[in-house]
């Protein structure tokens, strides 16, 4: 298979009756809403929906991610959608275990219908349902929802040790329930959310929200890695999906977490204002990387592996010790995390003319013994700290996938 496909993708087609009768198919609170005799009419009026494309158009957002499966879509899909929100949500006092199944129930119902381009029962837009455009939704389980289980929990289901360089903001840490939504298109992404957390609220209130964007999909190529807002390549050294590699990295073979995975989620500030005030060298040191193409310091492409060894004429290691890649890597190949984060880009506040940074994700199959020491090297001595702060934290279990019939947490849950 050839790098950035995916074995799970499909494609629907976006016909004119398609757009129309998507509303009928929505379900009954619609019909009764409107009435069938509105609805007939409405199938019969000619609409402002464009979708025809220009003969030189590309459409993509007929795209489709299978929902069901052994893992859940939107950690292995690749390449990784262009917008993603992320939710957490606090359970209410009252949710209990069966009410967490009924929710589960209620939320794979939403998210296998969306994912294909069909209104979730009783949409009230059911129009925006159907340009799915590689849309997949992921579920995560805090240690408080698998408490209300009962179930045993993974060890490492509970917020990370406190760093150093930590500045952690409650306002974008922990949570018991996660929803991550992404998709090529920010109006999809933005209607599955709001779909999604119309289930929630008689289970749940909402604790912090998280919306990140990549390069727009057709702007570059589909296998191009990633910039962040530092201009930095960001992904270069990640397991590829579809690989033993990958396999191994990721996915959890433990009770019911088996083919689900763990996601560690920090909010961390970028602070452009005092990076706009370095050098394009020592830009360069910081990471161990060249802007213009990601490659090491000692190459000249992308993909080369980096020298750690080599020296300058004078001496000094030409990767820098205190440089984010050499601090980054073990040689330990078990201390290993699958990274697919999204930039992030608030309005400035005060004096400064930018809050940005990175909604970063990491998925492993054990927090404990592949991200945490990772993320203690880096907080002993990164230069990239000088730059980075860490402002939110959170720890979520990725339950495993279902088949069609079942709903994502049965292996907790049924
Ligand atoms: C805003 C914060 C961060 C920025 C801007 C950043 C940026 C980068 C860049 C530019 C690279 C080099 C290219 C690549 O392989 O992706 C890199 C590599 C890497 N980063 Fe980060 N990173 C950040 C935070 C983190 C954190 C919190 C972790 C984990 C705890 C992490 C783990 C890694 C790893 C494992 C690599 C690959 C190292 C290798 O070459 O083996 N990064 N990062």
């Amino acid at each position: 298979m050839a790098r950035g496909q995916t074995p799970e993708t499909g494609r629907i087609g976006l016909s004119r009756r398609q757009v129309l009768l998507g509303g009928a198919v929505a379900g009954a609170g619609a019909v009764v809403a409107v009435g069938a005799d509105a609805l007939t009419r409405r199938a019969t009026t000619s609409g402002p929906t464009a979708t025809r494309a220009e003969p030189h158009e590309v459409l993509h957002g007929g795209d489709t991610v299978a929902f069901y499966g052994e893992h859940q879509a939107g950690i292995a899909t690749t390449p990784p959608q262009s917008c993603a929100t992320l939710v957490a949500l606090d359970l209410r006092p009252e949710t209990d275990r069966d009410a967490l199944r009924r929710m589960m129930r209620l939320l794979t119902d939403d998210a296998a219908r969306l994912t294909q381009g069909r209104s979730a029962l009783a949409d009230s837009e059911p129009e925006l349902a159907v340009v799915p455009a590689r849309l997949t939704v992921t579920f995560g389980f805090g240690p408080e929802l698998v408490r209300r289980t009962a179930a045993v929990a993974p060890p490492w289901l509970r917020p990370l040790p406190a760093f150093g360089i930590d500045r952690l903001d409650d306002a974008w840490s922990d949570g018991d329930l996660l929803l991550q939504v992404a998709a090529d298109d920010a109006l999809t992404v933005a209607h599955a959310v709001r779909m999604l957390l119309k289930d929630t609220r008689r289970f749940a209130t909402v604790r912090w929200t998280q919306a990140g964007f990549r390069r727009a999909r057709g702007s570059e190529a589909s296998t191009t890695t990633m910039r962040n807002l530092f201009g930095q390549v960001d992904g270069t050294v990640n397991p590829e999906p579809g690989t033993a590699d990958f396999d191994e990295v990721v996915w959890s073979r433990d009770g019911w977490l088996a083919g689900g995975t763990s996601m560690v989620v920090r909010r961390i500030a970028m602070n452009l204002d005092t990076w706009d005030k370095l050098d394009r060298d020592g830009r360069e040191q910081s990471v161990g990387r060249l802007l213009a193409n990601g490659a090491p310091l000692t190459g000249t492409q992308e993909h080369d592996e980096p020298d750690f060894e080599a020296t300058t004429p004078l001496g000094f290691p030409v990767i820098p010790e205190f440089s984010h890649v050499r601090r980054a890597r073990s040689d330990d190949p078990r201390e290993r995390i699958f990274r697919r984060s999204y930039n992030y880009d608030d309005a400035p506040r005060g004096e400064e003319i930018s809050a940005s940074g990175l909604v970063f994700i990491a998925c492993q199959a054990d927090v404990d013994a592949q991200y945490v020491p990772l993320q203690r090297r880096l907080d002993e001595l990164d230069l990239l700290n000088e730059w980075t702060t860490p402002i939110g934290s959170a720890v979520f279990a990725i339950p495993p996938g279902c088949a069609e019939g079942g709903f994502v947490g049965e292996t907790l849950l049924a």
